[in-house]
């Protein structure tokens, strides 16, 4: 057994290239959405990530035969699927949010469903009740119970016209993996329209859905009574790659990306280039981005989290800790999620100057406003970050604790460092291709 603990000597400018796959974000839907087909799907470019592993294991449990392929490659034959036990389905409660998507698909194959507690990080509520007001729209029957949710369909799942109060990505998603095989029209206003959903209509299309993607966040589905498997590459993974060129900014170092795509990227880009960073895009096939420190100082910014096509909320960490290099007072008003600035006291105890306030800052007021959130927060640099002992919180803020520790000077210990497992794969294989030193202790 591994031990959770990365022993980080800090100061070391990261060199080099890595390569990302598939997004986590749409791979795991991708993966719910083969128990639609009657026919196998094979995906290909699959990260070795924990939330592949658990939403594997959970089709496993419901009769999905799964094999691999060459580099990344799975294969999902649906043929036989069908009902797990609630023992065994609870083997997967708290490990993920992803179950929560099984219940369209489920309902559609079996006519019943029981999704476990949902895990995730712990960045805000994360409630559920879009999802489940969407599920009842269309038919289903929920009862909640202590150990979950069971849902029935006991005269099928009908087209319906929803409007989400929030662009929610993870609603959109039960919306869609539903209304295709719901029977007639359903039209969904509000839709969240990440780039990793639109990836999923592409993989549901090619499964013969039948959907349409209007202006201002309408989105048309036409039930189809069958559906095939597909065959997908995904889109990268833009989190992944978002972190990696932070990671460059913060360490003074040049990093290549390879896999990145500029499309997915360009308001990160915007800021990236605006703070004072350098990249450059190679489009050619098998290319990618590289980021780099040109020299100089660093500018401050003033930034909002939000829905696509705005600054991506998972982009946010690993960029304050870049924030922290800049010089003057940044501005990161968080709009997604009401909980997640909690990462920076640790960024704090390294020598960072970082002021969270309950207030909406930088102009627009944002639902967190009246809350009590602590949402917004004030970077001052720059600040010469030293080592620290820091225990990670959840998956980005977590490799935003890891870069600190890469930047700061001297001897960090990281714990729980197997969370960050979770989203990116083989972390510490890419951390010493870049030259890091860092290792388990
Ligand atoms: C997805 O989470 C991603 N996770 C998150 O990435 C990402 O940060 C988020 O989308 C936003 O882009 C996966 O794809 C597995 P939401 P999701 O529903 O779908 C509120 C990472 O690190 N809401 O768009 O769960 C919710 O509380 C993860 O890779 C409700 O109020 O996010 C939040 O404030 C972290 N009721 C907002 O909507 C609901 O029923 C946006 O959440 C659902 C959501």
């Amino acid at each position: 057994m591994t031990n959770d603990v990365l022993r980080v000597h800090g100061g070391l400018p990261l060199h080099g290239e890595i390569r990302v796959r598939g997004a986590k974000n749409l791979v795991s839907k991708a993966m719910v959405a083969t128990l639609l087909g009657e026919s196998p799907s094979i995906l290909y470019d699959v990260p070795r990530i924990r939330d592949v592993d658990v939403v594997r294991g959970l089709l496993e449990l419901h009769g999905v035969k799964i094999s691999d392929g060459p580099d990344g490659e799975i294969i999902f034959d649906p043929a036989n699927v069908e009902s797990a036990g609630v023992d065994e389905i609870n083997v997967h409660a708290g490990s993920s949010r992803i179950p929560i998507l099984l219940c369209g698909p489920l309902l559609h194959r079996l006519g019943h469903a029981f999704i476990p507690d949902l895990g995730g990080c712990h960045i805000g509520d994360r409630p559920i009740d879009f999802h489940l007001e969407a599920l009842r729209q269309f038919g289903a029957i929920v009862d909640k119970t202590p150990e979950g949710l069971h849902l029935t369909a006991p005269n099928g799942l009908h087209g319906t016209k929803f409007q989400l109060p929030y662009p929610s990505v993870g609603a959109t998603e039960q919306v869609l993996l539903t209304a295709v095989r719901a029977q007639g029209v359903t039209e969904l206003r509000n839709a969240a329209v990440e780039p990793e959903i639109i990836d999923l209509i592409c993989a549901l299309q090619k499964m013969g859905a039948i959907i349409k993607v209007s202006t201002d966040r309408v989105i048309e589905i036409e039930g189809v009574p069958t559906l095939r498997g597909y065959s997908h590459r995904p889109i990268p993974d833009r989190l992944e790659a978002a972190s990696w060129a932070c990671a460059a900014l913060v360490t003074h170092g040049d990093i290549t990306v390879r896999g990145a795509r500029q499309v997915d990227m360009m308001t990160f880009l915007n800021v990236f280039s605006s703070i004072g960073g350098a990249f450059e895009v190679d489009d050619s096939p098998g290319g990618g981005i590289r980021f780099w420190h040109p020299g100089g100082d660093l500018r401050a910014v003033a930034l909002e989290t939000d829905v696509h096509p705005g600054f991506m909320t998972d982009w946010q960490q690993p960029l304050v800790v870049a924030l922290t290099q800049a010089q003057g007072l940044s501005i990161v008003h968080e709009t997604v999620y009401e909980r997640r600035l909690g990462y920076t006291s640790a960024l704090n105890s390294m020598g960072a100057t970082i002021q969270v306030y309950r207030e909406c800052l930088g102009g627009t007021p944002c639902r967190f406003g009246r809350r009590n959130f602590e949402h917004s927060a004030v970077i001052a640099g720059p600040s010469k970050l030293h080592a620290a002992d820091l225990v990670i919180p959840d998956l980005r803020g977590g490799f935003s604790h890891l870069i600190a520790a890469l930047a700061a000077e001297g001897t960090s210990h990281v714990y729980g460092v197997d969370l960050i497992n979770r989203g990116y794969e083989d972390f510490e294989k890419k951390l010493a291709a870049l030259g890091a030193n860092a290792v388990r202790t």
